[in-house]
């Protein structure tokens, strides 16, 4: 609905697309409808779960970059996220969930895809299979959440995320990632006023959204 966002700078050794934005990716499109129009079904939860089910042994091959996860980690640590109760909202094949596994104790990870979940590697936390506009979960009962790559069901982080709370939104590839916003984008879309650091490191870009207490 409303909120601020505070560019810091690149961190060293950060590159920024040189090709235009892929707004031509169908999942491109599906991200701004579910950002903001809530466009999400039974027929759309089908086809992405058998999507990211067909991707997955490829997706964990050839996913886990360390320009991909330096966008990560340069959110955790610039972003100076705090963890505590952490859920991480489609984690896909983990490459996120051992960054937080590796700094925080309570750490679940989420994932409409059962293959996705069953690609992580065995110590990346606790696994539920879950659809994210509808989460299994109490709310006020999460700390931290964090999206990487992955489609923002505003209404539901607003439910499950602490008052105090940090959701964290990391794309790997920047304005290329195919589900990607803006970080103005994430706080606009996101009931009631939040304010958000952002950044780019590795290939990618973040921010870390709080509400405006
Ligand atoms: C582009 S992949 C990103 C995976 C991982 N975060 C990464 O960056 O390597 C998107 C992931 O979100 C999951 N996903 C998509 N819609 C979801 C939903 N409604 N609830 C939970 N997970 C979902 C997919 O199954 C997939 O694993």
């Amino acid at each position: 609905m409303a909120g601020t966002v505070a560019w810091l700078e690149d961190a060293p050794g950060a590159v920024r697309p040189s090709a235009p934005e892929g707004d031509e990716h169908p999942m491109r499109k599906v991200t701004k409808q579910v950002a903001f129009d809530g466009g999400w079904d039974e027929e759309r939860r089908r086809k992405v779960a058998e999507l990211f089910d067909s991707m997955a042994a490829e997706w964990t091959a050839s996913h886990n970059s360390a320009e991909r996860r330096a966008s990560i980690s340069d959110a955790l640590d610039r972003g100076a996220v705090r963890g505590g109760r952490v859920v991480e909202l489609g984690s896909g094949s983990g490459m996120g969930t051992e960054q937080l596994a590796a700094r925080f104790d309570d750490v679940v990870a989420l994932d409409l895809s059962l293959q996705m979940l069953l690609h992580a590697p065995p110590a990346s936390g606790a696994r539920v299979q879950g659809d994210s506009s509808t989460l299994p979960l109490r709310s006020d009962s999460a700390d931290t959440l964090m999206l990487v790559n992955m489609l923002l069901f505003p209404a539901e982080i607003n439910r499950v995320l602490s008052t105090d709370g940090q959701l964290v939104w990391v794309n790997t590839g920047a304005e290329l990632t195919p589900i990607h916003l803006m970080p103005e984008e994430v706080v606009r879309a996101l009931p009631g006023e939040w304010t958000a650091v952002a950044g780019r490191a590795g290939a990618g870009l973040w921010c870390v959204a709080s509400r405006v207490s």
